[in-house]
């Protein structure tokens, strides 16, 4: 059951601000896929099957990514009230993060830039992020079974990578399950975006806000392979680096660490100003990602989310759903 807005209301201040900034965290197709439960001094987070995504996610590996990054932002606004948490995850992938007040929490300098962390697909500026910047944002990946690579645009395997979207792309686009799926998520102009508060957004496909049928059949005729292709090549060419994470293993465990790692380096990049969008085509469909892993030189490792990173114009924001709908009541 979810909690009514008096019950949440009545709920532990403090709690319901690291939930309100544990939503704002990214998710494939914008689904929100988490619920929270509040308890006496933890809180769960769990996911939502009912906003699995079984087509590009068929094993939930980028909903359990996605709880990571809401797991994170949830531990970075617990620091800011001052709290310390303790995380363990259950083989369900059930989330508990354990909370106790204490004097000598650290300041997250990430904090500020949840709300104003997005990603942000439009055309970059070309221009290159210096050395100092990408050593800051590696910086934000050490330790455990994640590894991060960045390739430079104009490098061998920038192409290489470039090369495997496209043909990702291609397959997705060829793939019908895969584009209803897609839009089912898409929400055509304000009303339909407003009514929902998630899924994609038309404005972030830069689509103006026209009636529902008008704007439906544009931007459905727009999700086709040759407009996808060009479109996306495009948006490549104008990064300074795409950006591979990967994990040891194929499981829940490292896919929540992959996602809190994720999170922190988006939070990173958004405090230096740099933008940041995914191409995950290549990692979405496995033998794609294991031939790429092999381009790459990579051995034993899972080739799970593809960013580019450079220089671009804020867009306007996704919606997120009212935590009131999210909050499990016990
Ligand atoms: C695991 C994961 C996979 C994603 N894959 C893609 C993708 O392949 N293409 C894309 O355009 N966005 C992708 N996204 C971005 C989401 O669509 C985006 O987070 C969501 O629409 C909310 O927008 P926001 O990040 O601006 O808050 C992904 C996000 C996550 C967390």
């Amino acid at each position: 059951m979810i909690a009514s807005n008096m019950n949440t209301q009545a709920q532990h201040p403090d709690f319901l601000f690291m939930v309100e900034h544990a939503v704002k965290a990214p998710s494939g197709h914008n689904t929100q896929p988490w619920l929270f439960r509040i308890n006496e001094s933890s809180i769960d987070i769990l996911p939502n099957y009912e906003r699995a995504l079984p087509v590009v996610d068929f094993d939930n590996r980028e909903l359990f990514i996605s709880l990571g990054c809401a797991l994170e932002n949830l531990c970075i606004s617990a620091w800011e009230k001052g709290y310390n948490s303790e995380v363990k995850i259950a083989d369900t992938g059930v989330i508990n993060v354990c909370l106790s007040r204490s004097d000598s929490v650290p300041c997250s300098p990430l904090f500020r830039q949840i709300p104003l962390r997005q990603t942000n697909r439009s055309i970059y500026n070309g221009v290159e992020i210096p050395e100092k910047d990408m050593a800051e944002l590696g910086k934000t990946i050490s330790g455990g079974n994640i590894r991060v690579y960045f390739h430079k645009r104009g490098s061998r395997d920038f192409e290489i990578i470039r090369a495997y979207i496209e043909e990702g792309n291609r397959i997705q686009m060829r793939d019908e399950a895969f584009k209803e799926e897609l839009k089912k998520w898409m929400r055509f102009n304000k009303k339909h975006s407003e009514q929902t508060n998630d899924g994609l957004s038309y404005l972030v496909f830069g689509a103006p806000n026209l009636p529902k049928c008008i704007s439906k059949s544009i931007i459905s005729q727009a999700v086709n392979e040759r407009r996808q292709v060009k479109s996306d090549n495009k948006k490549i060419a104008s990064a300074s680096h795409l950006v591979l994470f990967t994990t040891q293993h194929d499981n829940i465990t490292e896919w929540i660490d992959l996602g809190r790692k994720l999170q922190s380096f988006l939070l990173k990049a958004s405090k230096l100003k740099i933008a940041h969008s995914y191409f995950n085509q290549a990692n979405e469909i496995r033998e794609l990602s294991v031939k790429m892993a092999e381009s790459l030189g990579l051995k034993e490792e899972y080739p799970s989310i593809l960013l580019r990173i450079g220089y671009g114009k804020t867009m306007p924001y996704s919606k997120r759903r009212d935590i009131n709908k999210v909050i499990l009541q016990k």
